[in-house]
This record gives C-alpha cells, sequence and structure tokens, in this order.
C-alpha cells in the first residue's frame, strides 16, 4: 500500500475501500475566493472576484471561449502562478506552490522519448528517491489502470498518440494525485481514442475517489466526463453558469439524456459568448445562487 504524497516512503494501510490497488488516493474540498489575476500590474484582470467550490471527489468540468481565461485559473489552482488576490485552499490549507497532489495533464503528453514506458510512468517516483521495488509495484498498478500493462518494457516514441496520453496518465496516477487538472488534454486525439480517454479517465477518477478539473472547448467533453459545469465568459473571467450534470454511467452520446444536457449547456455557452463585464458579474451571482 501506498500514501498519498509521493516525495514520503510507502506507508501501509489505505482508509479506503479499493480492489486490491497499490494505488491510494483520496479527493480534496476545494474553495477558491475572491480569486483575482493580472499578468501585469497595468494590464487589464484575467479575473476579478472569482469564486469556485467544489467538493471531495467531484469532477468539474469549466467550458469557455478562447481567450477567457480557463488555462490561467488551471495553472492557478495547480498552484503555478500565484492570485494576485483572494486565496485558493484545499482542504482548509491555503495553494502555495505546485505539488505532486495536484498533478497536471496537458494536450501533449511530454514524455522522455529514449524511455521506456515504465520508465516514464515511473520518473516522479524516481525523483523522489523511491526504492526499486515498491516503485515498480505502482507503477505496474497504474498502468494496470490505463490499460497498458502489455506496453510497459516498449519505448514511448513506438506507441500512438491516445497511448501516449495514457502513459501521461499513468504517471499522472502514480503520484496518487488528490486533484487531476486537464488543460484539453484529449483534443489533439481521433474522436474514437479521445472517447475512450473520456471514459477511462472519469471511471478511475471515481473508482479512485478524486477529484478532475478538465478545461474544455468541448461541451460533450463536459457533459460525458463531469459531474458539474461551468460557463465562463471573459474580460475579466467569470463563472457565469453552472449545471449539474447528473447522469447515470456509463454514459453514451447518444442518450437522449446527455443529448438534452448537451443542448442545454450549448445555449448557455453561446449566450455567456455573448456577455462580458457587469452582465458577466449578474450571471455569476444567479449561478451561484443555484438558479442555473
Ligand atoms: N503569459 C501571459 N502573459 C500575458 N497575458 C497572457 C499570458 N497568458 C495568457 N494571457 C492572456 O490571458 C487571457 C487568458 O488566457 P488563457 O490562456 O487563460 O485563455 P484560455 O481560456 O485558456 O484560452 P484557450 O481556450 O485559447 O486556451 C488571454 O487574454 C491571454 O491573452
Ligand atoms: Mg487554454
Amino acid at each position: 500500500m501506498l500514501a498519498r504524497a509521493a516525495a514520503t516512503p510507502p506507508a501501509v494501510g489505505s482508509s479506503l475501500p479499493r480492489e486490491n490497488h497499490t494505488v491510494s488516493i483520496r479527493g480534496v474540498n476545494i474553495n477558491i475566493q475572491g480569486l483575482g489575476y493580472r499578468y501585469s500590474t497595468r494590464g487589464k484582470p484575467t479575473f476579478s472576484n472569482l469564486r469556485l467550490e467544489s467538493q471531495r471527489g467531484e469532477a468539474l468540468a469549466i467550458i469557455g471561449r478562447s481567450g477567457c481565461g480557463k488555462s490561467t485559473l488551471l495553472h492557478i489552482i495547480a498552484g503555478l502562478n500565484r492570485p494576485t488576490e483572494g486565496s485558493i485552499q484545499f482542504d482548509g490549507k491555503t495553494v502555495d506552490g505546485p505539488s505532486s497532489r495536484w498533478v497536471m495533464m496537458f494536450q501533449a503528453p511530454h514524455l522522455f522519448p529514449w524511455m521506456k514506458v515504465s520508465q516514464n510512468v515511473g520518473i516522479g517516483l524516481r525523483f523522489a528517491g523511491w526504492p526499486e521495488k515498491e516503485k515498480a509495484e505502482r507503477v505496474a498498478e497504474a498502468l494496470r489502470l490505463v490499460e497498458l500493462s502489455d506496453y510497459a518494457e516498449t519505448n514511448v516514441q513506438d506507441l500512438s498518440g491516445g497511448q501516449q496520453q495514457r502513459v501521461a496518465l499513468a504517471r499522472s496516477l502514480v503520484m496518487e494525485p488528490e486533484l487531476l487538472l486537464l488543460d484539453e488534454p484529449f483534443s489533439a486525439l481521433d474522436a474514437f481514442t479521445r472517447a475512450s480517454l473520456q471514459r477511462d479517465v472519469r471511471s478511475i477518477a471515481k473508482r479512485l475517489g478524486f477529484n478532475l478539473i478538465i478545461v474544455t472547448h468541448d461541451i460533450d467533453e463536459a457533459v460525458l466526463m463531469a459531474d458539474r459545469a461551468l460557463i465562463m465568459a471573459g474580460a475579466p473571467g467569470k463563472i457565469v453558469h453552472e449545471f449539474q450534470v447528473d447522469l447515470a454511467d456509463p454514459r453514451q452520446r447518444q442518450d437522449p439524456a446527455v443529448q438534452s444536457m448537451r443542448a442545454r449547456l450549448m445555449d448557455a455557452f453561446h449566450a455567456a459568448a455573448q456577455i462580458s463585464g457587469s452582465a458577466a458579474q449578474e450571471m455569476e451571482e444567479e449561478a451561484i445562487s443555484g438558479i442555473a
């Protein structure tokens, strides 16, 4: 059994009911209040007074047009950028920098091309000084979760784009994150591969219990992966609508309930694209008070 933080050696036991997994994960309560961010002191704020709360194990999607600040928000939540105003707390503790407890996945998998799959997956544990045996066990478990056990000894250059993204996912999972942040991670993949990764990431997150925050342009992706979808509008960035995505798993694109949720989100997305400034502020207050 392995501890949550990769920098610590393996711990004994786990509080989670699991299916003999060596990867032991729990989610986190996220509380963001009064968030403001400027890239430069004289420039316009990218956000002001943004509020976002998410409960342990929730899968959240953030949808918005290009440039409204989605990636900036994700970087701030990941501790990669410091907020100019406001606070971000995970389980009541202020986020003040990057950590292996919250990891990001990007559009490109950013693997080390000269390494095998297992070496790429174990890189974080290697840097953290894990003993070989425990590291190998956890890497094997992560590869099982992403269904790449047969490729452990393959060079990553010999994998497809979708398989490489699965390696990146396994590399995130070995760190036992409480929160996985995804910035349009599947947008470079073909539709079939994208659909299988969307389904598997949600299913793994639900099985292991960690939070997801998915930034996407793709409304289908939000409906298929999220428990709740937030619509963001820009200048400065605001959350203008939120939708509870109460749909059964596994979700099928052609299911009428999925289609209906998609249509609602699409309407709200187009409405959000029309608004800015004070109108966005009013809509955010409306969404937060649960009207949306
Ligand atoms: N490093 C930077 N320095 C200055 N301004 C930046 C920087 N990165 C982003 N911005 C600006 O901040 C705003 C939000 O950018 P961000 O990348 O967060 O948008 P986004 O919603 O992720 O867009 P996309 O959907 O195209 O990825 C944009 O106006 C952008 O030009
Ligand atoms: Mg972006």
